[in-house]
């Protein structure tokens, strides 16, 4: 058979870094040649350079790839020469919704031994160990909205949030399903005190769904309040099930309180297979630290594990996760350059 062929996309600031240490480690796990990996120049470069932010005809080829491992696109806030947003929405998401990535999958595990902000909270036997299924083709990401009266006084802007029942009944669906396979626990996060008709689909059709999983616990928070939790008692958690732009912000912080932004992996699933699934740490391309090695590639590494366990190579993604879990369980205090802790996961996989 073919060798699965892999389309990278490195893309800006820590993206490139974090990606080199990514594909470090997957041919430390599988060889060099397990794959066929394709580089594509997308990013804030390829835009400055030729206006193309992802033209046609690389759609078209990205979508033959088995998955894609994507770094981080999207410039420094300060930088004037690109338009906010032109990445983001012309790259980013327009990947995850024409390859139709419902399921953003983002775990979150506190390792023993590392620094968290948690650290009073944490007791023994309380495992903190939850994964957040955010819905990756709906809710405010959709791009519908408009301004009237732009630039005046009188403008007004919206974004109006889109949920349909099919969209939020596959990625709770997924929810449930997953949690089967973990500890049986499904929390639903929104906020349908005000937000009464998207909130009210998404808790009627979680009902419904939660009535055919009696053996799975359910639980429901109000967005605000889960952040509470989050910061405070994140062993509660098992699986959690929410929209989109909840499920990005809820996973920043689910990453700050788990060892940090540096740690936290993800892969958006297209589940049916119609499409490669798409996998990248959930920062953003840090331009704050960019070009420094400072970055902690941790979280490019895992997401290649995650890659691997999607791909059905479930022996290679375990060794990643225990290698990744022994360097970070021994790091205390050191500080190392992004390669060299590439280099010492790889080595541990050799
Ligand atoms: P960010 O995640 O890039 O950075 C937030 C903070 O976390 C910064 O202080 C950064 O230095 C730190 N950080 C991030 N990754 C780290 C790592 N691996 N190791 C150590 N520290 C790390 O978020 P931002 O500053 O809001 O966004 C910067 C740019 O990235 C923006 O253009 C944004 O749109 C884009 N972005 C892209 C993605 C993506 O491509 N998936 C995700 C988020 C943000
Ligand atoms: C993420 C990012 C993206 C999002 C941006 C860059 C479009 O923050 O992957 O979490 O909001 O989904
Ligand atoms: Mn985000």
């Amino acid at each position: 058979a073919d060798r699965p062929s892999i389309a990278v996309i490195a893309g800006d600031g820590i993206g490139p870094e974090v990606v080199a240490e990514g594909l470090k480690v997957l041919d430390a796990v599988a060889g060099a040649d397990a794959f066929d990996k394709v580089h594509y120049d997308l990013g804030a470069d390829r835009w400055l350079r030729t206006g193309e932010v992802l033209p046609e005809s690389e759609m078209e080829s990205l979508a033959r790839h088995d998955a894609i491992l994507l770094g981080a696109v999207g410039a420094a806030p300060g930088d004037t020469r690109i338009p906010s947003g032109i990445l983001e929405r012309g790259l980013l998401l327009k990947l995850r919704f024409a390859f139709d990535h419902y399921v953003n999958l983002r775990p979150s595990k506190l390792f023993p031994g590392v620094p968290t902000p948690l650290a009073p909270h944490v007791t023994e036997g309380k495992e903190i160990d939850f994964v957040v299924v955010r819905e990756g083709t709906e809710g405010l990401y959709a791009g519908n909205g408009g301004k009237l009266r732009a630039g005046t006084v009188h403008e007004v802007a919206t974004e109006v949030s889109v949920n349909t029942a099919y969209g939020v009944e596959r990625v709770v669906r997924f929810a449930f399903e997953h949690a089967t396979k973990r500890r049986h626990k499904v929390t639903l996060v929104h906020k349908h005190n005000v937000l009464v008709n998207a909130g009210g689909l998404w808790r009627r059709i979680f009902e419904s769904v939660a009535a055919e999983y009696p053996q799975v616990e359910t639980d429901y928070l109000h967005i605000d309040a889960a952040t509470i939790f989050m910061a405070t008692d994140p062993a509660r958690f098992d699986v959690l099930v929410t929209d989109n732009l909840f499920g990005d912000i809820i996973t920043d912080l689910a990453g700050a309180v788990t060892g940090g932004i540096g740690l936290a992996a993800s892969g958006n699933l297209n589940p049916s297979g119609a499409f490669p699934s798409m996998f990248e740490p959930v920062h953003g391309s840090a331009p704050d630290i960019a070009g420094q090695q400072k970055a902690d590639p941790t979280a490019a590494i895992l997401s290649v594990a995650m890659m691997l366990e999607h791909l059905g190579r479930r022996d290679e993604a375990a060794r990643i996760v225990a290698a990744v879990n022994a360097d970070i369980t021994g790091r205390g205090d050191q500080v190392r350059t992004t390669s060299e802790v590439g280099d010492a996961i790889a080595a541990r996989l050799a």
